[in-house]
């Protein structure tokens, strides 16, 4: 069950980039809030500020980087600023927030056993003895789906496949049994049915441990079936937060509707799939306008004259309103079920999606 109380809140973060070139605004004013025991899915064309952004959440900006603008709150406390925001980022890091990146070989040191490196996790966080890690970290192995875990334990990264490896990263990542789980493209680097198990892995774990979980890919086709809301990013700036049924079944922005028809999909046979003509703006020169302009066949004078905000958009037509749960179970499902959208024209793309 989700809480939808917020524990992570984003709030009008802005992010630069201070080149030789200019100034990349690359994270452009993006607001969304994750529950406990939430699956946000962020996704978004690349160089659409996905990894900034989650790598804002732990004070892992770093020149020519900087936060110029906005919040982030764990619990109610900023990870952003105030006197105390090291020893806050110190704290939540690795602890209540774990994250785990794309690619496996270059986060685990390949002079150490992984069995030694998930030890040194659970003795650095947990203060565990060396024998009471020792154990843990085979329990963890077995969590995450690795077969003979008291053998493996023993094996240095290159004698794993990509896939145990980020199985072993997982584990990492769970030692501390953080609260948030930030996962940056988990499955790029894997093969599709690897992909598929990691996905699975991570919704059981969900489920399990009621963990939180912040799931970063380009690929929309990767967060069905695992998310419960997802945000599309472009441009620096979220342009739809939806839950995710509602978003694939009657996207409302122009941007995520060209999206799922350029993703191949398990669940629906497309008749074909269609590329996203043209490339995003450059983001040292914004335009004044809406960011999707020059690409949307939606797009009319006033889109390229003012910034669309993210607006609250509709009744939500799968949502399940307390009249309307018929048992129990939906009773208690307090999802959110709210949809935002930044585009002036989201009613009409709506309508023709649904014809
Ligand atoms: N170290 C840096 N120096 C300069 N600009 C940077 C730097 N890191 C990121 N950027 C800028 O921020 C933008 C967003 O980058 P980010 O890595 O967040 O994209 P992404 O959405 O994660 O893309 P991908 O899908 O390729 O991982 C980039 O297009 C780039 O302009
Ligand atoms: S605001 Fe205009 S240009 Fe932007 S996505 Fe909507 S219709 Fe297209
Ligand atoms: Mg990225």
């Amino acid at each position: 069950m989700i809480d939808p109380t917020p524990v992570l809140e984003v709030e009008h973060l802005q992010i630069d980039f201070l080149t030789r070139r200019g100034t990349v605004h690359a994270v452009r004013d993006v607001s969304f809030t994750i529950g406990r025991g939430e699956t946000l899915g962020l996704v978004g064309e690349s160089g659409s500020g996905k990894s900034v952004t989650a790598q804002a959440l732990l004070g892992m900006i770093e020149l020519p980087g900087r936060i110029v603008g906005g919040d982030v709150r764990w619990k109610g406390e900023s990870l952003v600023r105030g006197p105390h925001v090291r020893r806050t980022i110190e704290r939540v890091r690795g602890q209540e927030i774990a994250m785990v990146f794309q690619d496996p070989m270059t986060s685990l040191d390949p002079v150490f056993t992984v069995g030694s490196q998930v030890v040194e996790v659970l003795r650095r966080h947990r203060r565990l003895s060396r024998k009471a890690a020792k154990a843990r970290a085979v329990e963890l192995l077995d969590i995450v789906g690795i077969a003979n875990p008291t053998e493996r334990i023993s094996q240095y990264p290159f004698e794993m496949s990509g896939g145990m490896r980020q199985r072993v990263l997982i584990a990492m990542a769970l030692a501390c049994e953080p609260e948030l789980l930030v996962a940056d493209e988990p499955t790029t680097a894997l093969d599709v049915t690897i992909q598929a198990q990691i996905l699975e892995l991570v919704a059981e774990l969900q489920q399990e441990l009621r963990l939180a979980v912040l799931l970063i890919t380009h690929d929309l086709g990767v967060v069905a079936g695992v998310c419960d809301r997802v945000a599309v990013m472009y441009a620096g700036k979220i342009v739809e937060d939806a839950p995710a049924a509602d978003l694939y079944a009657t996207p409302a922005h122009p941007y995520s509707a060209a999206l799922l028809r350029s993703t191949p999909r398990l669940d629906i046979v497309l008749d074909r799939l269609v590329a996203i003509e043209g490339a995003p703006p450059d983001l040292r020169r914004p335009p004044a306008g809406c960011a999707f302009a020059t690409r949307c066949p939606f797009a009319i004078d006033h889109c390229r004259e003012e910034q669309p905000r993210l607006e609250v958009f509709e009744p939500v037509p799968n949502a399940v309103g307390a009249g309307d749960a018929e048992t129990l179970e939906e009773l208690e499902q307090p999802a959110r079920t709210e949809r935002t959208v930044a585009c002036f024209r989201a009613a009409e793309v709506r309508e023709e999606v649904l014809s």
